[in-house]
């Protein structure tokens, strides 16, 4: 035990003794290495933020390219002529079973699919609506009739949204209609292909077509400069964005990067080192500003809790991990460069049940034979597991508003329907709402 008692390691042995020579001569592999690899890599290292960017995001074997498919429930529900909401959950899980039966019936069974769905696509059209109520008011309040209506939506899942709010204006303010554009930033091809084909498959919604550009690139490879102001949409999506995962020193409180080994055998290791690159350690620092040193840590703030817990048997060295949104600052850096007369509208998860173990977790999850499977760890098999995290809203909104200069607010999902939605078109008999008691886990962040 005495050589495994640097400060840097865990003493809970994550990174195989035995084997750290071996392992020291594996090269580092970045980011945009991984991108063009068509098969997992083997007898690497890299930081755990690209691991789980290459995760969900690599193009040959990433979740988003190649497995994951957005539930739609066809038809719109008829929430009025249900009797509460025990009907519509039933329902729900009808139409689960019916949009995958067909899948299989068109591409043959596949117990992997992974398969999910968002509050765009299960309150459609009025979540749309509600949002294209609140930017029409917002235009009509402040640079309508000087400026166009350009919205972005940064992932835009199967173009329900984008068609929703497009239908609503056409009908509603024809003339706002007259003066809006729609841009959508898509990570995926597999989904920009979706949401051009749904763009295109009935006359009403090739209507759009002129005022609809789709962009097939990550938001993080945006490199054109929006001088106007603009509307800048992101649902569900930060929850997508790769973090790091940091873990403490329980002495000096000084944080540790987390990196990933992959061994010959496809084998994880994750491993600390002290130096922290320079993206995590701009995240230290403009949390630290923006929060003026507020902010939740994962061990015991007194400093005598913590000498008393690295002193139990087989305790370990290191705090529980920590997991920081390196990439939703690295997105606020974008917006703040390219887009900046934008009003973001923003909507995500605040916490998330069955997550792993840390500050921030995230979940980890695939779907096999149609049941979600949470795992433990976010060191699984590339491309088959979706990873989300939770947004901190408090530490999201101080980090915006510093990095933009922009102020915000930020309320309940529910809230914000209340506000903006017609809450009656969502009601059942019994008087409950879904679109309401749905998505209790979920806020909104607006800019001001
Ligand atoms: C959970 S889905 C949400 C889809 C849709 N907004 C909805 O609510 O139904 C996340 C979406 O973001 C896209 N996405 C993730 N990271 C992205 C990035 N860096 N740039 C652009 N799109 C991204 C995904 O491909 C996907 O379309």
């Amino acid at each position: 035990m005495k050589t495994n008692e640097s400060r840097w390691q865990q003493r809970t042995q994550i990174l195989p003794e035995d084997r750290s020579a071996e392992f020291k001569q594996y090269p580092y592999i970045t980011m945009d290495e991984l991108k063009l690899r068509k098969e997992r890599p083997r007898r690497v290292k890299m930081l755990m933020r690209d691991f789980i960017d290459d995760s969900l995001y690599n193009p040959h074997y990433g979740y988003f390219s190649k497995e994951a498919v957005i539930f739609s429930p066809g038809e719109p529900f008829e929430f009025n002529s249900m009797r509460d909401e025990i009907e519509f959950q039933s329902e729900l899980g009808r139409r689960y079973i019916e949009f995958e039966d067909l899948l299989d019936d068109a591409e043959g069974v596949n117990p992997t699919r992974q398969l999910w769905h968002t509050p765009t696509e299960l309150f459609r059209p009025y979540y749309g609506e509600a949002i294209a109520r609140y930017l029409v008011s917002n235009y009509r309040l402040t640079t309508y009739p000087y400026h166009d209506l350009i919205i972005y939506e940064m992932g835009a899942g199967r173009g329900t949204l984008m068609l929703n709010i497009l239908d609503y204006i056409r009908s509603v303010d024809p003339q706002v209609y007259a003066r809006t554009k729609y841009n959508i930033i898509e990570i995926s091809p597999a989904l920009a292909d979706l949401q051009t084909r749904h763009l295109t498959s009935t006359a009403e919604s090739r209507g759009h077509f002129n005022k609809v550009n789709i962009i097939n690139k990550s938001v993080f490879a945006w490199d054109q400069y929006e001088p106007s102001p603009c509307f800048f949409l992101a649902m569900e999506v930060f929850d997508n964005f790769s973090h790091d995962g940091i873990r403490y020193d329980m002495t000096t409180e000084a944080p540790l990067q987390g990196h990933v080994l992959i061994d010959a055998d496809g084998d994880f290791y994750e491993f600390y080192t002290h130096e922290l690159d320079p993206v995590a350690a701009r995240f230290f620092r403009v949390r630290h500003a923006a929060t003026g040193g507020q902010y939740p840590k994962p061990y015991a703030a007194n400093s005598f809790v913590r000498y008393l817990s690295t002193k139990m048997p087989f305790a370990p060295n290191l705090s529980d991990a920590e997991y920081i949104p390196t990439r939703l600052m690295q997105f606020f850096d974008v917006l703040e460069k390219y887009f900046p007369a934008h009003r973001l509208l923003t909507s995500d998860f605040h916490s998330l049940p069955e997550a792993v173990k840390g500050l921030n977790a995230p979940v980890v999850q695939t779907r096999y034979k149609r049941r979600m499977v949470p795992v433990s760890t976010p060191l699984v098999h590339q491309g088959y597991f979706d990873i989300l995290f939770p947004t901190d809203f408090g530490i999201t909104e101080a980090m915006y508003r510093a990095i933009t200069g922009k102020l915000t607010r930020v309320m309940t999902h529910g809230d914000f329907m209340r506000r903006w939605a017609y809450v009656e078109d969502t009601e059942t008999r019994s008087g409950e709402n879904p679109l309401l008691s749905h998505y209790k886990n979920a806020s909104v962040l607006v800019t001001v």
